[in-house]
């Protein structure tokens, strides 16, 4: 491992013996709020933003920032800030926008399974899109908008049977999948979204999955899109914005994605060849503007050397970092103060009570209990996906800025955790509960 090259994260470094996300020394971070505990460069976000924002200079372009990579108000807030729009998938998702200072208009509302009442919700604030996935969706949401008076402002989420060369969980653009309308069904969707009274069609969109690292899957996809978008303007339909979905791909483990120069470089020239340059273009970037911004620190609890396996038990677990017992998935642990021991082959696990609790397999680290050590790259889908399993309250998170800590969430207290729960009243009788 070389310690001071840690790929894809600029914004960490070690100083002499110490690991620094941006001007903060992490150990007084742990050692000041407790482990385990999620830290975020800001800096380090918006450098990501600035790579996509470089990559469209000149175009017509609103960045949506995907939240459910992560929809702590202290990250939406950095974005809103920058100047994004917001992908969200829930009226939890818009609340938290409003709340933490994003606009309703640069909201676009993706998801399978909206709910009427989600609907009214997005309807009344007067969000800027509902990114449609299916027909049934259509029709339901026409009469809601109808019933509030309004025209809903929608795009239809085309499934372009793409492959994306990427974990089958996360690949959202096949065409055995849950997402988008069926290429071949889109254009009879549109012709009949344009006779629904209570529909307004602003555009079009399509997401084909998540940590994607190859440029190809994105040009299929979008050619097979602007197929679409040619042959349903034949008949009339205008079609406004074009939103190509989520970003790319980061690096957690020698991954090698486009940048974002190159990979809008390439598609934009497609683009252009096709005579789509001047369009209102979209994109929903989510892992890439925060996936390496962020670390998760934690503390070995007990080193528990066995004949055929040797286990670093630590104070996170699947409950905080759920990604490598979902999808197997590999995160960077370095130590925060690098013995110079030699290193034995560990596996890395959480205290939850499951073989599936593991964080990293076969790791060379030299440590002793009570070290702290960071995961890397958590900054997207890991706090998002936290839970309480094992009544394990949610860390805390931090914001770095310069040399600037911010607490932008406080620990989850297990009065937090029990707040909403009852126990039954021994004198309630049957027939009244
Ligand atoms: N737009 C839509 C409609 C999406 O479904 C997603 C991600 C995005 C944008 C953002 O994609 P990104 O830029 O982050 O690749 N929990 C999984 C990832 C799930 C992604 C779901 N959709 C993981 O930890 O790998």
């Amino acid at each position: 491992m070389n310690l001071r090259n840690l790929p894809g994260q600029p914004h960490l470094a070690y100083r002499g013996n110490e690991l620094y996300l941006e001007d903060i020394r992490l150990n007084d971070l742990a050692k000041e709020h407790g482990t385990p505990l999620f830290v975020y460069s800001k800096a380090a976000m918006l450098s990501t933003l600035v790579a996509y924002q470089r990559g469209f200079a000149g175009r017509k372009v609103q960045i949506c920032y995907a939240m459910k990579a992560n929809p702590s108000l202290g990250v939406i807030q950095v974005f809103a800030q920058a100047g994004c729009g917001f992908d969200v998938v829930s009226g939890g998702d818009i609340e938290r926008v409003l709340a933490a200072g994003g606009l309703a208009e640069k909201i676009i509302f993706s998801g399978v399974g909206k709910t009427s009442s989600e609907m009214r919700l997005a309807l009344d604030l007067g969000i800027g899109c509902f990114n449609v996935e299916s027909e049934a969706e259509l029709e339901v949401l026409s009469e809601v908008a109808l019933a509030m008076d309004l025209r809903a402002p929608v795009s239809l989420r085309v499934n372009p049977n793409v492959d994306p060369k990427t974990h089958p969980y996360i690949s959202t653009g096949l065409k055995d999948s849950k997402f988008g309308i069926a290429h071949e069904r889109v254009l009879p969707a549109y012709q009949r979204a344009a006779k629904l009274a209570g529909v307004r069609i602003v555009g079009i969109d399509c997401h084909i999955g998540s940590q994607i690292t190859q440029v190809e899957p994105y040009l299929d996809a979008m050619d097979r899109m602007l197929d679409l978008v040619e042959a349903i303007e034949a008949t009339g339909i205008a079609m406004g914005h074009i939103d190509f979905g989520g970003g790319l791909g980061i690096n957690y483990q020698g991954d090698t994605p486009p940048s974002a120069d190159e990979l809008w470089q390439k598609l934009l020239a497609r683009l252009d060849a096709r005579g789509f340059g001047e369009r209102q273009l979209m994109i929903e970037p989510g892992r890439s503007l925060v996936g390496n911004a962020g670390v998760c620190l934690s503390e070995v609890l007990y080193l528990k050397p066995g004949e055929q396996k040797n286990f670093c038990i630590i104070d996170a677990a699947m409950n905080d970092l759920p990604r490598p017992a979902m999808y197997q998935a590999f995160h960077q642990i370095i130590p925060l103060n690098p013995r110079s021991d030699a290193p034995a082959t560990w596996e890395v696990v959480g205290p939850i009570c499951e073989s599936g609790d593991w964080i990293g397999h076969a790791r060379k680290l030299a440590l002793q209990p009570g070290d702290l050590l960071a995961v890397l790259s958590a900054g997207a889908y890991c706090m998002s996906m936290a839970s309480n399993y094992n009544s394990r309250g949610r860390a805390a998170e931090i914001l770095v800025d310069g040399n600037r800590a911010h607490l932008i969430r406080q620990r989850e207290s297990i009065s937090d955790q029990m707040r909403g729960e009852t126990l039954i009243n021994p004198q309630t009788t049957a027939a009244s509960i």
